[in-house]
């Protein structure tokens, strides 16, 4: 694991964006997507670098980590618009090339499995981009999950969605259940690239990278890979020994 400190939020950003364009510029490639507020200033920063550096997407694909269960691809909150609106169309994949989990997938656990197929079929994902959530979680693998878990259908903690409520009217409105990508699917990307800023995530910062690969920390697991790149700002990195 490289942990790599940078003094301000931006320099994350820019640093992970880095990263990203020289995967893209070495040619085809499938890029492993996160949401949530984490990977914005990357995505900004990949944006600007489209429209001003020629960065292209063209021969790239995408998948998505997580979704929740029970919101349409067109409700404001699903991963599939979240993505969509913060980076996928402000850039130039082609199109079919962004992919999604279903959340209203009639057989979710059908769901999971297919999309383990198509992640396969696109030949594995070359870099993953990874929040981490104040309970350690990765994807939405919560506290307790199998370090080799593959796709499947979660329940979010209470902490988890009212983590998430600030997207949502009120925590009642976020949803119970999510079809996240696992810790063992997770784990088969190439390249893992895990992103924090801010005070808040300095303690599972410090369980994950620190602490030993445990259940009761998901991200831990991520100590089990070879080619982890640890990206924080000074807040997130406070914890650290
Ligand atoms: C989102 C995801 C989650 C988030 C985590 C941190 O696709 O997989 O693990 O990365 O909940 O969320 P933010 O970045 O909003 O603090």
């Amino acid at each position: 694991m490289e942990i790599i400190v940078l003094p301000t939020p931006a320099d994350v950003a820019r640093t992970a964006a880095d990263a990203i364009e020289e995967q893209v510029r070495r040619g085809p490639c499938v890029l492993g997507l996160a949401t949530g507020s984490t990977p914005l200033g990357t995505y900004q920063e990949l944006i600007e670098r489209h429209r001003t550096g020629g960065l292209s997407f063209a021969h790239a694909q995408a998948f998505l980590l997580d979704e929740y269960v029970g919101l349409p691809s067109t409700h404001p909150q699903s991963y599939h618009s979240v993505i969509r609106d913060e980076f996928t169309a402000s850039v130039d994949f082609a199109a079919d090339a962004v992919h999604g989990l279903d959340g209203m997938a009639a057989d979710p656990q059908a769901e999971a499995e297919q999309y383990e197929a198509r992640i396969a079929a696109a030949g594995g994902v070359d870099i993953q981009i990874l929040g981490i959530g104040t309970d350690g979680h990765v994807g939405f693998n919560e506290p307790m999950s199998s370090l080799g878990s593959r796709t499947r259908i979660k329940t979010l903690t209470r902490q988890t969605r009212q983590d998430n409520a600030r997207f949502f009217d009120s925590a009642d409105d976020v949803p119970d259940h999510v079809l996240t990508q696992g810790l063992g699917t997770i784990r088969e990307a190439r390249h893992l690239l895990l992103i924090a800023m801010g005070e808040a995530k300095a303690e599972a910062i410090a369980a994950a990278v620190e602490g030993p690969v445990a259940a009761i920390c998901p991200a831990s697991a991520l100590q089990l890979h070879p080619h982890v790149s640890v990206l924080v700002d000074e807040a997130a990195a406070s914890r650290l020994a």
